[in-house]
């Protein structure tokens, strides 16, 4: 987008402090600007949600802090809301929830209010456990791959639940309760995992489950559960076993640091020269990406409250990296990461091996002046911590390429993150639309943009 176009003169007006007419669902951007400054990541969007969904279970109330500012948080907790769950705000800003008056919501509430989340089949073993039924209704969530929740329905089965299909959802029942299981994933699932931990912890007798996701997360909603009351053993090789309790209390708990937001920010660092200090930001639940950031010539340094990162002048040099389960490199990491490979010099490769369609984002990078190519086939490794599927793509970025402004659309949670990062790096002005979809996952991120110093224009 050259600068003299309609947003060229539009941002004329806008110097003369007069409105451009941007929606704000919209933002335009001149980069070629470092960032540089210090933000603060709180609570991770992929635990605080369903530490909310866990307090359904404790005859007491919970108390949840560190709780970001995101879409996704209040999503959930107008979910719970229909669920008779009251929900409050404390003095220092943490969530109170009492799950004492639990009742059936109406389904058409919970289908309008549901849309663009996936955390709604986690409501399955809880309500069963509280209700004895549950309505759930389809999934949202990023366009990222074809999301099916086949492992959760073969997982609430083996507990004991009935699961009728309908039109709009899932109705599910217990007619003699829930009991304890011997499960196997067949893919260390992070949601299947929560799945089986929130149905067992109350299901009569043990349930074991292989083959389970072991991310920080997940380890964070265990702490929370046993808070509860649970009996909960993460055993070697992705074991974990739960004795089921007759009840559970509440919770009072810190929700751990949104480390998908971290690497966001370290990514931007390394694509705009900038140095950012990432605070709450913790080490020990980001060293692969540490290391990987690192390999392609990033600084970091690790302070008692975050993590700085920075550019430091250098060239940056190609990596060849594999999504993985943890504490392989998180399939949420590679696309912001991406953008600032455009810039190294040499060829490199993300071979995305968890989602199916997670490098489409790629083709607006290109529109950019990235020179990206996806092969469909992904590439062939050897070993694995999980079997290879047949779905795996491979994108290969040769560097570095000046990136210009353009026109893009945002298609899901991280890549949107990641057109901030080309925009902000870019030479010359872009305009990023479908902005909404970004603080589905990242608190209040115009603010810690203009924090930063970043040029641009942004109309709430
Ligand atoms: C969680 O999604 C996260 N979302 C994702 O983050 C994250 O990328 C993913 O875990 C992997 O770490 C939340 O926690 C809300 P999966 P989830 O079940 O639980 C297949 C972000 O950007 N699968 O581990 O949905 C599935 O298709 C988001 O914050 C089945 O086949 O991920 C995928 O290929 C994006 N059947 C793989 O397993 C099932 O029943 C991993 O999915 C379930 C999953």
């Amino acid at each position: 987008m050259s600068d003299k176009t309609a947003e060229g003169l539009k941002l004329d007006a806008k110097k003369s402090g007069q409105r451009v007419g941007l929606t704000s669902d919209e933002i335009i951007i001149n980069g070629g600007r470092p960032l540089r400054g210090r933000i603060e990541v709180r609570g991770a969007k992929n635990l605080a949600t369903k530490a909310m969904v866990a307090a359904l279970l404790g005859k007491k109330k919970s108390v949840l802090r560190n709780v970001p500012n995101i879409s996704d948080v209040r999503v959930v907790a107008g979910l719970l809301a229909l669920h008779g769950v009251l929900i409050t705000r404390g003095k220092n800003d943490e969530w109170i929830l009492d799950p004492s008056n639990v009742e059936v919501a109406h389904a058409p509430d919970i289908d309008a209010h549901a849309g663009s989340s996936r955390i709604p089949i986690l409501f399955c073993g809880p309500l069963l456990h509280r209700l004895g039924e549950a309505f759930i209704p389809d999934l949202g969530g990023c366009r990222i791959g074809d999301r099916p929740i086949d492992f959760h329905l073969d997982a609430l089965r083996e507990f004991g639940a009935v699961i009728e299909k309908l039109p709009s959802g899932i109705s599910l029942t217990a007619p003699n309760g829930l009991h304890g299981a011997n499960i196997e994933l067949p893919y260390p699932s992070v949601g299947a995992t929560e799945q089986v931990l929130l149905t067992a912890v109350l299901a009569k007798g043990q349930t074991e489950l292989r083959n389970a996701a072991i991310e920080p997360e997940i380890v964070d909603l265990i702490c929370i559960l046993q808070k509860m009351g649970a009996i909960i053993t993460i055993e070697a090789n992705r074991v974990i076993f739960i004795e089921g309790v007759e009840e559970l209390g509440g919770y009072n708990h810190k929700a751990i640091f949104d480390r998908n937001e971290a690497a966001s920010w370290a990514a931007a660092a390394l694509a705009t020269k900038g140095d950012i200090m990432v605070g709450g930001a913790r080490q020990e639940d980001m060293m692969t990406f540490l290391n990987a950031y690192r390999k392609i010539g990033g600084q970091f340094e690790v302070l008692d409250d975050g993590i700085r990162f920075w550019h430091d002048g250098e060239a940056l040099k190609p990596v060849i990296i594999e999504t993985d389960v943890h504490p392989g490199f998180m399939t949420d990491w590679q696309q912001p990461l991406v953008v600032a490979l455009t810039q190294a010099e040499g060829v490199s490769t993300i071979h995305e091996t968890v989602y199916e369609n997670r490098l489409g984002f790629t083709s607006a990078l290109n529109k950019m002046g990235a020179q990206i190519v996806v092969h469909e086939q992904g590439l062939d490794d050897g070993q694995r911590r999980v079997m290879r599927r047949e779905f795996e793509q491979a994108a290969v970025i040769t560097g570095p390429t000046p990136l210009h402004g353009a026109e893009v659309e945002v298609p899901d949670l991280r890549g949107g993150f990641s057109y901030l990062i080309a925009a902000l790096a870019a030479e010359g002005q872009s305009k990023i639309t479908n902005l909404g979809i970004i603080s589905r996952g990242y608190e209040n991120f115009i603010e810690k943009l203009r924090k930063l110093g970043a040029d641009f224009i942004f109309e709430a």
